[in-house]
């Protein structure tokens, strides 16, 4: 489909969602008068920024990409633009989380992804730091230079292949909401739990019609077209925490008001 009909159809989305909102009162209302224009300009924004990095050529478009810092080049294409600022949010959050945890001995990051929170971890970590995936793609192109890392293949569906409390803490960022089902979900999150001996760091995303705004924009713009993220209320994540001796010690918003996810501490109880 071209830009322009993906742009058509996403401020038909747009328009019919933020009407759907006003329609739920005055202060809705309000929201949707400043958020729209908002909207608009951001979309504009991307579309102009995006024909600029087309036009130029590209040793131009970004010179610290084409330097490379021995960040590995499928975290810097998918963490442009708006991820990019989700991405440093995290990492923010995720780097004040740790503080307020301390140095830890065993440290777990599943899934690890392209490995986005290893160095963070790895400052924490006393011992080597353990990465887990189901890909092994992924686990090979994590950066082993700096220092030793344990890379395991584990399917966590399928649970993990951890003794219980074998860690201190465990990092699962950006998996839940892949998670579609709730008991399903429930059942991942005791998995997490068990392996660890007192701390869990989670993210998962909580409905916000905002988000799901900015998801249809990113389709006009980028023709992203993922199947939209699985939502989880606060009330399941403290609920699946009790079940199983432990308690959210923390919850932060990573992009209040405007992004769904949301990054939790669990801590086990006594
Ligand atoms: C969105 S990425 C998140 C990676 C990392 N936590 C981050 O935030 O950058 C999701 C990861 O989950 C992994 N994954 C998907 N299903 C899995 C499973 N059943 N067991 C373990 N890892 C899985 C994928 O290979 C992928 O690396």
């Amino acid at each position: 489909m071209s830009k322009s009909r993906r742009f058509a159809f996403a401020l038909v989305g747009m328009l019919r969602m933020l009407r759907a909102e006003a329609r739920k009162g005055w202060g809705r209302a309000s929201i949707v008068a400043l958020v729209f224009p908002l909207a608009m300009l951001y979309v504009v924004g991307t579309l102009v920024v995006s024909a600029v990095r087309q036009a130029l050529p590209s040793s131009l478009a970004s010179p610290s990409r084409e330097a490379g810092c021995g960040v590995d080049p499928r975290l810097r294409h998918r963490y442009r633009g708006s991820q990019g600022l989700i991405d440093r949010l995290e990492r923010r959050i995720v780097g004040a989380v740790l503080r307020r945890v301390g140095a830890l001995p065993r440290v777990l990051d599943v899934p690890a992804g392209y490995g986005r929170f290893v160095s963070r971890l790895r400052a924490v970590a006393v011992r080597p730091l353990v990465v887990a995936d189901v890909s092994v793609k992924r686990l090979l192109a994590l950066p082993t230079a700096a220092a030793p890392l344990l890379c395991v293949c584990v399917d966590i569906e399928r649970g993990l292949p951890f003794r219980s409390s074998a860690f201190d803490a465990l990092v699962n960022f950006r998996y839940l909401h892949h998670i579609g089902d709730s008991k399903r979900r429930s059942m991942i999150l005791a998995e997490l739990m068990r392996v660890s001996r007192r701390y869990v760091v989670v993210s998962y995303y909580q409905g916000s019609n905002l988000h799901a705004l900015f998801r249809t924009l990113h389709t006009a713009t980028r023709g992203d077209r993922r199947p939209g993220p699985a939502m989880m209320d606060w009330r399941e994540l403290e609920a699946s925490c009790h079940l199983v001796g432990w308690r959210v010690v923390l919850d932060r918003r990573v992009l209040p008001w405007v992004h769904a996810q949301r990054v939790a501490l669990l801590e086990r109880v006594g």
